[in-house]
């Protein structure tokens, strides 16, 4: 049952302030979500004042204002200010936390099968690099994340527990904050991908207890492109390594050595793109004024009314499995490659991904999957959308 859903006009008016609603069904929130207006026009306004009156000038102008970016965020995911980083992307956030810790050989890293393929290729990197050992911990026969199981992996040799709340093609939600509990008692490092859950779930890092968490700006949080955060718990600040260095990272800096600033934004570049940084700050705000927790009734409540449609309709093949589904749908059509699905689809203005093997390629090879369907809902989306796709859906399949 929905406690305070959002009303038609609501979702009207999200819809009239998302242009890209006009003419598109657009199902592909998991891969870059359509931004609102505000987003896109706020990033314009500011190239544009640039290229009049200097990209210094316009940033010197706008300080304070691109500065909020970070409260925004931090207020996002119940966080302290001084621990978040704005980085490029989700894999950045990820790996600059990931390869901060200083491992040794024999080192264990338990992980979800739920990785994406950056975090397993910096996994089997550091595998090669300093001899860690990488324990996953699989679903099981119900999609289920087992928790006993996690516990049971643990040893005194275990210097991180790295999930992902989130997969990249698979609907289920891992369950963070009992993972955390686990982490927390055992007293192991947690870094939790979040990459797909941001403006999608509400997150709470406390309630999590996760020690840093990697997302990205243009998935469920409708950011642009190329934009992404890191939190890091203060407490884990110095026990990161910096792996690159700029003006940024250091409050003073002498020929013998420097000082590096006190927060998490020492794992910022300098340089960055404001316009893109202030149309994050914009997705954030417009996030966060809707709310997080009706973001994700919604989302819940949408892809449920999908896969109930497509569970009636004879050869579609649903993927998702677990006692927790989001707004990321996969499934196959029986005998219809993904691509033909894809482009048939996207003919009749529909947007759908398809999730392949190494995007998350533990799970995907143990499910034997590869090349499925990946339709992702967000709250701006309609259940009249979602019918349309589903009668095109049963024309690809006869
Ligand atoms: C679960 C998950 N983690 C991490 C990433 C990487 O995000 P980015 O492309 O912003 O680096 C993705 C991208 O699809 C993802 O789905």
């Amino acid at each position: 049952m929905q406690t305070n859903p959002f009303s038609e006009s609501e979702i009207q008016t999200f819809r009239a302030e998302t242009s890209g609603t006009a003419d598109r069904i657009h199902l592909n929130n998991a891969g870059a979500s359509l931004p609102p207006d505000v987003v896109v026009s706020t990033m314009v306004d500011f190239l544009q004042e640039e290229a009049i009156y200097g990209g210094y000038e316009t940033e010197a102008k706008y300080r304070k204002q691109l500065d909020y970016t970070h409260h925004l965020i931090a207020q996002l995911i119940n966080a302290n200010v001084d621990e978040i980083a704005l980085v490029e992307n989700a894999s950045a956030a990820w790996e600059i936390a990931f390869n901060g810790l200083h491992f040794q050989p024999g080192d264990e890293v338990i992980v979800s099968e739920m990785e994406y393929v950056s975090n397993v290729l910096a996994l089997l990197n550091a595998q090669k690099l300093y001899g860690i050992v990488i324990k996953k911990i699989a679903s099981d026969a119900y999609g289920f994340f087992p928790l006993h199981e996690l516990e049971m992996a643990i040893t005194n040799k275990t210097k991180l527990i790295a999930v992902t709340h989130v997969p990249s093609t698979a609907g289920n939600v891992l369950p963070v904050a009992a993972i955390g509990e686990i982490a927390r008692k055992h007293n192991i490092v947690y870094l939790l991908d979040a990459c797909q859950s941001a403006g999608q779930i509400p997150l709470d890092v406390e309630a999590i207890g996760c020690d840093m968490l990697a997302v990205t700006g243009r998935k469920y949080l409708r950011g642009p492109r190329g934009c992404g955060f890191l939190y890091v718990r203060k407490q884990m600040l110095e026990r990161l390594r910096l792996s690159y260095f700029d003006g940024r990272t250091v409050t003073s800096i002498n020929e013998q050595g420097f000082i590096v600033r006190p927060d998490a934004r020492r794992f910022e570049w300098y340089e960055k793109n404001p316009a893109v940084i202030l149309g994050l700050q914009k997705a954030v705000e417009y996030a966060l004024n809707i709310g997080v927790e009706r973001i994700w009734q919604r989302v819940e409540y949408l892809a449920a009314f999908f896969r109930k449609q497509m569970q009636e309709m004879l050869n579609i093949e649903i993927h998702d499995m677990g006692d927790v589904l989001c707004g990321i749908v996969t499934f196959s059509v029986v005998d219809v490659p993904a691509a033909e699905v894809r482009e048939k689809l996207a003919a009749k203005n529909i947007n759908v991904h398809i999730g392949k093997a190494p995007s998350t390629l533990y799970y995907m090879n143990r499910r034997g999957l590869d090349g499925i369907v990946r339709a992702s809902v967000h709250y701006y989306n309609t259940e009249d959308e979602i019918k349309l796709v589903c009668k095109e859906l049963q024309a690809i399949t006869k």
